[in-house]
């Protein structure tokens, strides 16, 4: 096999309790990425479609930085290179993991032109490294969803113990991605490096609730633990309308809802489909009245994390 056509999805990371431990793939929305082996030894970025301000540099562009980090793992490198044509379709600064979805293409597809010597879970760490270059951080709650598909818990970072959870499998997701830019580096370094005793305890108890939930399909349980008390009531000001499109997304029968990773996409859990093209069609108006422009997504949990087009 000389070329691979391969999709890797955008997710919903945090899932409001779970900081930086919990996340969720998405159906349809993500990257697509075409790759070439190639007579020279190099990695090439030979076309980035749908985004007009991502490097093509091989030391700047997640892709390449991520599939360096399998390279460098192996024992013996190939005696090729590898050439990337991307395909986005969500843009960096979304907070739907737009940077994970083009790592965790990279370290799939190579991984797979070179005969599959490393299982998914092993990918999550080569894809990670994209994650430390655009963030700043090698957090692991958007590539390990996008990377497995389904409900993962990132259990520990050291060493990493990702969990695939049980979850109902009528949760569907909404997802109002108002056009403005929120970079993770920033909303990273705003969060206070301590917390109180008290929010503690009030976010282990949730993100044990939401996990428990999932397992036992409680839609109650899960709505009751769909709260963030960390993260949330620092990043609020960078979203507009959050407060508005939360009380919303409740009038309109969703478990719950909060800010989809750092920002400025909003997301809401709902139970069967119907609540979910409710909760869009609120979401729209919402950002409609106020002259935002937004796009509006709902799906499914992508059981598949990243697969192989053609
Ligand atoms: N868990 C990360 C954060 C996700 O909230 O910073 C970034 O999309």
């Amino acid at each position: 096999m000389n070329s691979i056509k391969v999709f890797a999805p955008a997710s919903v990371s945090n899932v409001a309790c779970g900081f930086d431990v919990l996340g969720y793939p998405m159906d349809d929305v993500g990257d697509q990425l075409i790759i070439k082996k190639t007579p020279v030894k190099d990695l090439v970025i030979t076309a980035i479609h749908g985004d007009n301000q991502l490097s093509r540099y091989k030391n700047e562009n997640v892709v390449t930085i991520a599939v360096q980090a399998l390279l460098d793992h192996l024992d013996s490198p190939p005696d090729f290179g590898f050439g990337f044509e991307l395909t986005k379709k969500v843009k960096p600064g979304s907070g739907l993991g737009s940077s994970a979805s083009s790592s965790v293409a990279g370290v799939f597809g190579v991984n797979e032109l070179l005969g599959r010597p490393y299982n998914k879970e092993k990918l999550v760490e080569f894809a990670m490294e994209g994650e430390r270059a655009s963030s700043g951080v090698a957090h692991a709650d958007n590539v390990a969803p996008s990377m497995l598909g389904g409900f993962v818990l990132v259990r520990s970072y050291t060493p990493l113990d990702l969990i695939q959870l049980d979850y109902p499998k009528d949760l569907f997701t909404t997802v109002v991605h108002p056009q403005i830019e929120v970079k993770t580096s920033e909303a990273k370094k705003m969060l206070k490096k301590q917390i109180d005793l008290k929010d503690a305890i009030t976010q282990w108890g949730n993100v044990a609730g939401l996990v428990s939930g999932l397992a036992k399909a409680d839609y109650g349980l899960i709505s009751r633990s769909l709260k963030d008390v960390v993260a949330e009531p620092v990043r609020s000001m960078l979203i507009p309308y959050l407060a508005q499109a939360k009380q919303i997304a409740m009038d309109c029968g969703a478990l719950g809802c909060s800010i989809s990773g750092s920002g400025p996409s909003i997301f809401a859990l709902c139970r069967g489909k119907e609540i979910a093209d409710k909760t869009a069609r609120a979401f729209k108006a919402l950002y409609d009245q106020q002259n935002i422009d937004s796009n509006v997504y709902v799906s499914s949990v992508n059981t598949k994390g990243a697969e192989v087009l053609e």
